[in-house]
């Protein structure tokens, strides 16, 4: 069966899926943005867990459970920050999503939701970035992917608009 990517509007923490991506940063010990939202509602045993993990690189991504959250699990990943574009930024950002696929995809996971990785608080340019993630993505689902939906989880109605308009775009 073919996967099915799809873009809403909606707080991460909030939606049913098996797992939500989390835009960490390399301490995987919390921090403001998505990750501060994900801490606070999956509650202190998350922060118990991730000191176990001994941090995250850039452009890799590390999974705990959901804890508080209805999604079971959690896939941290840690972006880029945004230098101007020409220090690896777009290969380590498309390994960011790469990699929470392979991680999905090892625990026979159906639905996962992304956030917009990088375009906060790093500074990565949200049409530049929603290229790369729909992209990657599309890329990396296996030939058999346990995945049957993806979702890219918009915060705003503004970042919405750019991951529609990619996504309705007739693909190569
Ligand atoms: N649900 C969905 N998306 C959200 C939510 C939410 N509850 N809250 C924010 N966003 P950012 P980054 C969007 O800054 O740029 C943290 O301190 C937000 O509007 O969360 O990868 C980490 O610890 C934006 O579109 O992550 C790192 O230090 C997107 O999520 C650093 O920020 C990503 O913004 C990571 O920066």
């Amino acid at each position: 069966m073919s996967t099915r990517l799809r873009a809403i509007q909606s707080d991460i923490t909030k939606l049913h899926v098996e797992a939500i991506v989390n835009a960490a940063n390399s301490s995987l010990l919390g921090g403001g943005g998505v990750d501060g939202a994900i801490h606070r509602a999956a509650g202190p045993d998350l922060v118990h867990e991730c000191r176990l993990l001994g941090g995250c690189k850039t452009g890799d991504a590390k999974v705990t459970k959901g804890y508080r959250l209805s999604a079971q699990y959690i896939i941290h990943t840690v972006g880029p920050v945004w230098r101007g574009g020409d220090s690896g930024e777009p290969a380590l950002l498309s390994s960011c999503y790469r990699r929470c696929i392979e991680l999905a995809e090892e625990r026979a996971i159906a639905s996962i939701a992304f956030p917009s990785i990088s375009t906060g608080i790093y500074g990565y340019p949200i049409e530049l970035a929603a290229e790369v993630a729909v992209q990657s993505v599309r890329d990396s689902l296996a030939r058999d992917s346990s995945i049957q939906d993806v979702i890219f989880c918009c915060f705003s109605a503004q970042d919405l608009l750019h991951y529609e308009r990619i996504l309705n775009r007739p693909s190569a």
